[in-house]
């Protein structure tokens, strides 16, 4: 695997995977919104939109974020909370956290968000103090998703719900052809547009191709003993959402 521009090899340690991640991160977040609006036809607020729905939290709810980025779900999940409730967005990247904090100042309720440095694989919350745990466009990104939605589910109340919002492969024959095409030559043809070189949409666009299919995600989130695992295909399949809930203690 290359990220940056080729500077991440197979057999480079956990540590300096991790460096090369959050550096490849870093070089993108001024302009990993309009390039998100741009590459998703304007689509994106309605899939964030849709997570934050599956989330089920109500006005007072908490909720947690996982590898926030530039806070734009965060945003989604404080408008279902309100003033009341409390929304964490938590990214392992100082850059996008930085973008996350200026995005959220200047909307409404978005003072209400805390912002927090952190991985997602070892999340730094008690068990069960969120209401709901989601990640977007990031569980085919982090080192493993396995123990993401483990620790996810960890921080979830018994109840509550862990939801994924990610890319995903269309099966429509000509959609599944073009999609095929687009993420191949049109993503990493607009990432060099908008951030000047190549390598971080060259990455994120081919990531798709090593991430498990629906169902092989939906096995995930079962493994993790999460119950009422479902999703929802969204813009014809590009996009899934999986949601599972914590199980009540019996
Ligand atoms: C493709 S962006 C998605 C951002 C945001 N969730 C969204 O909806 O646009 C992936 C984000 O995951 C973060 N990230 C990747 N690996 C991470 C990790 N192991 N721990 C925490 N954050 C991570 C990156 O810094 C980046 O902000």
């Amino acid at each position: 695997m290359k990220v940056n521009g080729g500077t991440q090899e197979p057999g480079d340690s956990p540590e300096a995977k991790a460096e090369a991640m959050r550096a490849m991160f870093a070089s993108i977040a001024h302009r990993y919104d309009l390039l998100n609006s741009v590459l998703s036809l304007n689509q994106d607020r309605y899939w964030r939109a849709s997570a934050a729905a599956a989330c089920g939290v109500k006005p007072g709810g908490r909720a947690l974020d996982v590898a926030c980025g530039t806070g734009r779900l965060t945003l989604e999940l404080a408008r279902l909370v309100g003033r009341e409730g409390r929304v964490v967005g938590l990214d392992f990247c100082p850059e996008m956290l930085a973008r996350a904090r200026e995005n959220l100042e200047r909307v409404p309720l978005g003072e209400t968000v805390e912002l927090v440095a952190g991985e997602a694989i070892d999340l730094s919350f008690p068990d069960g103090c969120f209401d709901a745990a989601a990640i977007g466009f990031a569980l085919r990104t982090v080192p493993d998703p396995e123990r993401t939605i483990a620790e996810m589910a960890r921080v979830v109340r018994p109840g509550g719900r862990v939801v994924s919002l990610e890319l995903a492969k269309p099966e429509l024959p000509v959609l599944k052809q073009a999609h095929s095409l687009y993420l191949r030559r049109v993503v990493p043809l607009v990432g060099r547009w908008g951030v000047g070189f190549t390598g971080p949409y060259d990455f994120l666009s081919m990531s798709l191709e090593h991430f498990p299919p629906r169902d092989q995600v939906r096995e995930l989130f079962v493994r993790q003993g999460l119950v009422d695992v479902q999703y929802t295909e969204l813009t014809g399949g590009i996009v899934t959402v999986h949601s599972g809930a914590k199980p009540q203690p019996s």
